[in-house]
């Protein structure tokens, strides 16, 4: 089974295709590097140095204009004629923020990484309707607001403390007007438990120079991807760790929160693999 960088993204930022215990990677994995550890273990959570260059160079193949127009149609169809104003919360280089300001949201954007959110920017010149982008950590998102809608797409939810993680969640719904909705792309626990029952996953990608290997495997309910990149004049090492939930939880979990409408949708693309671990969870504050 392969599960792909498109369909499982098993980090959310895990690169490109990803092949159970693919030999190169291993091999890969096994030779000794200079490595400089930017996230570990001891601090379940995602550092912003994971989102490097390696990253985006090793998404470059999904993170497409028609892939962008795919995840709009997905948003479109489950806001269900929603309107007005929208958060899109982390919203990276802007992709999807971009077109549904185009398709009338009043959107703010927010990252913590100033280079995507000069991207961003740099895209929207000449559009009359543009996105107001703000670099601010995700925790920091109290004086915005109130919204019509809060995206965090891409699997970008997880990456703090448990603590933390709730405590974004709790932000949400007080961003959000009353009947406003919560969409957040995500990673079914349950279905990455099952993917990853026989051991973690390796996978090995060759771009521009660059080797980026890549595993990932569960620590709990953390699905932890350890990102090598050699080609440069150091081998680089980075950690991502990001929560995960299954579907009940996340009912439980944002009920508990106050949400109501609480549902959990499996991501339907015809190139997803099979189980499919993308998930879409919807909730109105
Ligand atoms: C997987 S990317 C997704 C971006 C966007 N949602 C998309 O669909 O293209 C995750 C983004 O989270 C941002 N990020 C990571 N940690 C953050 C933090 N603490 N606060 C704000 N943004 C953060 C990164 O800079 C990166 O752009």
């Amino acid at each position: 089974m392969v599960l792909t960088g498109h369909p499982h993204r098993l980090s959310g930022g895990a690169v490109g295709s990803v092949m159970k215990a693919a030999p190169s990677g291993a091999a890969f994995f096994a030779q000794k590097v200079k490595s400089r550890i930017v996230a570990s273990m001891e601090s379940p959570s995602t550092s912003l140095e994971f989102f490097d260059d390696d990253y985006w160079l090793s998404h470059e193949d999904y993170l497409t204009s028609e892939q962008a127009d795919f995840d709009v149609a997905e948003i479109l169809s489950l806001l269900n004629g929603a309107s007005g104003r929208l958060l899109d919360a982390p919203c990276g280089s802007g992709r999807l923020a971009a077109r549904l300001s185009l398709l009338g949201f009043d959107v703010d954007g927010v990252d913590l990484d100033p280079r995507a959110l000069k991207l961003a920017r740099s895209q929207q010149r000449g559009l009359s309707q543009k996105v107001h982008y703000f670099e601010r950590d995700l925790r920091a998102l109290l004086e915005l607001g109130p919204y019509d809608v809060i995206l965090s797409w891409f699997n970008s939810f997880g990456y703090f403390s448990s603590e933390d993680n709730v405590e974004l969640l709790r932000s949400f719904s007080s961003l959000l007007k009353s009947n406003g909705q919560l969409l957040i792309n995500t990673l079914d626990l349950h279905v990455v438990q099952q993917v990853l029952s026989e051991g973690a996953l390796s996978e090995e990608l060759t771009v521009r120079g660059r080797t980026i290997g890549s595993t990932a495997h569960l620590e709990g309910s953390r699905l932890i991807t350890t990102r090598v990149s050699t080609g440069l004049s150091e081998a680089l090492e980075k950690v991502s760790s990001v929560e995960l939930f299954t579907a009940k939880h996340w009912i439980e979990l944002l009920q508990g929160l106050g949400f109501s409408d609480v549902s959990v949708t499996k991501r339907s693309q015809p190139s997803l693999g099979d189980p499919v671990a993308e998930i879409t969870v919807q909730a109105t504050r």
